[in-house]
């Protein structure tokens, strides 16, 4: 049966850091998978299931606030049932829009299924301006009026709009992509999105679509055409597994010294992941379930070319907090630059705090000179991703760390503690 926690109270971690990790996580379900796909589930009157569904707080929002919309919902372990026979309210509530950037997917859907939505600027991660005029545009495109007041949105369809429509991204933005897939899946006429994220989040969108009845060319690559079908109809899909989870995981084995089994992934998502880490010492083996992860000597990622985020099938932006904590145990020196976000380095401070050597170039750049010995403070995490990189310093660190403002990690990383306890972490949750 469904039960939500909806989180108001605030959580601290406590690390007793030095442990060598041992053991195997099972890789859960992609959070920015399973978040459009949930916006997904309204385009139909038919129930949809998901299956694979991670056990994060963003999930549990997004389910309260489908429920807003009409949904009725069924969750049981990670099967989630969803069924909107009618939709009750396209109006987005921002006490709850404003807790993940995700729920701004629910615009593009109810745009489709009932041709009007208002919302507020979504919240989510404070890790840069995070912009969406280009899922704007998207809408104006295709025939929606878009009225904007005190970062109130609040869109309606002024006309039929049957044509068809080429429209080119300026940069392929990932919930911007999946807007406008949800809202061209059952519109009239051929939309084309050129440019479009090819993360495996917006592949995981359109084949969950196209399983429902949608009509999408180009899965997986940067041109999407979408044939405007009149219908969807339920199904049922396994969301991917997480490669962001999976990385993680790979850097506390690599940091702590450890071995770690990682099943449940697939390969061709992190493709991207173990070539860079390969690349500092970090060793992957195939095994039948996964891989088994191992570390040799660390070493620093190469200065000749700064280490770079980049747009799927580049680096993940959001693997670079805990790579910046892995280059502060490699030996030399590492550059690396994240041109996606304007202030997600700045949690570096953090690490800097804790004895690690590190300069920040610019908000997009930092060189970190390792190995370096770190020591266990109590600092606050800014955002999901920074949370876990000052996990895994923690776990790294001589002494106690204290993470404070710990559930927004458990936004997007489930079973935090039990995962790490038992790899042989000494972490505990404390909620006031
Ligand atoms: N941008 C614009 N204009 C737009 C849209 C985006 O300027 O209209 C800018 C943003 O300001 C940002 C950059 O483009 O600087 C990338 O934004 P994008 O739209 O691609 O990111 P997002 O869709 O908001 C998703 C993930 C993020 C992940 C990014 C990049 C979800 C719910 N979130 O965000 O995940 O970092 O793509 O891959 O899918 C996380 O999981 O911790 C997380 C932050």
């Amino acid at each position: 049966m469904l039960s939500l926690v909806i989180f108001t109270s605030m959580s601290k971690y406590i690390i007793q850091g030095g442990n060598r990790l041992q053991g195997s996580v099972n890789i859960s379900g992609n959070k920015n998978a399973v978040l459009p796909c949930m916006a997904a589930t309204i385009l139909t009157a038919e129930e949809v299931t998901l299956t694979n569904v991670p056990k994060i707080r963003d999930v549990d929002v997004m389910l309260e606030i489908l429920q807003v919309l009409g949904a009725r919902v069924n969750r049981e372990g990670e099967t989630l049932k969803i069924l909107t026979e009618n939709i009750l309210t396209t109006d987005l509530p921002t006490e709850l829009t404003n807790k993940l950037r995700g729920s701004v997917l629910l615009a593009g859907a109810l745009l489709a299924r009932a041709s009007k939505v208002s919302f507020s600027h979504p919240g989510g991660d404070v890790i840069g301006r995070r912009a969406i005029e280009q899922h704007i545009e998207g809408f104006e495109n295709m025939g929606y009026q878009v009225n904007l007041a005190d970062r109130s949105y609040s869109a309606t369809k002024v006309q039929e709009n049957h044509q068809d429509i080429d429209m080119f991204l300026e940069l392929p933005t990932v919930t911007g992509t999946e807007n406008i897939i949800l809202c061209a899946v059952l519109r009239k006429g051929q939309t084309v999105i050129r440019n479009a994220a090819q993360e495996p989040h917006v592949v995981d969108l359109c084949n969950l679509l196209v399983q429902m009845g949608a009509n999408i060319e180009g899965v997986g690559s940067n041109t999407l055409k979408i044939n405007g079908v009149d219908s969807l109809h339920g199904t049922e899909f396994r969301i991917g597994s997480d490669p962001n989870e999976f990385g993680t995981y790979a850097v506390a084995a690599a940091v702590t010294g450890g071995q770690i089994e990682l099943t449940n992934c697939l390969d061709l998502d992190v493709k991207p992941i173990i070539w860079a880490l390969e690349k500092m010492g970090i060793k992957f083996e195939k095994t039948t379930e996964g891989y088994l992860v191992s570390v040799g000597h660390l070493k620093a990622l190469s200065t000749n070319f700064p280490f770079t985020a980049n747009f799927w099938p580049g680096f993940p932006t959001d693997l670079i907090s805990v790579m910046i904590v892995l280059a502060t145990q490699a030996e030399g020196v590492s550059l690396i630059r994240d041109f996606i976000y304007e202030s997600r380095m700045f949690f570096v401070d953090k690490l800097i705090s804790m004895g690690a050597n590190i300069t920040i170039a610019d908000p997009h750049r930092v060189v970190i000179y390792g190995p370096t010995k770190l020591i266990g403070r109590e600092q606050e995490t800014p955002d999901i991703r920074a949370g876990m990189a000052l996990v895994l310093a923690g776990l790294v660190a001589h002494g106690q760390s204290t993470i404070l403002k710990a559930e927004l990690i458990e936004r997007g990383y489930p079973n935090v503690i039990q995962n790490l306890n038992s790899l042989g972490a000494q972490i505990r949750c404390e909620e006031p």
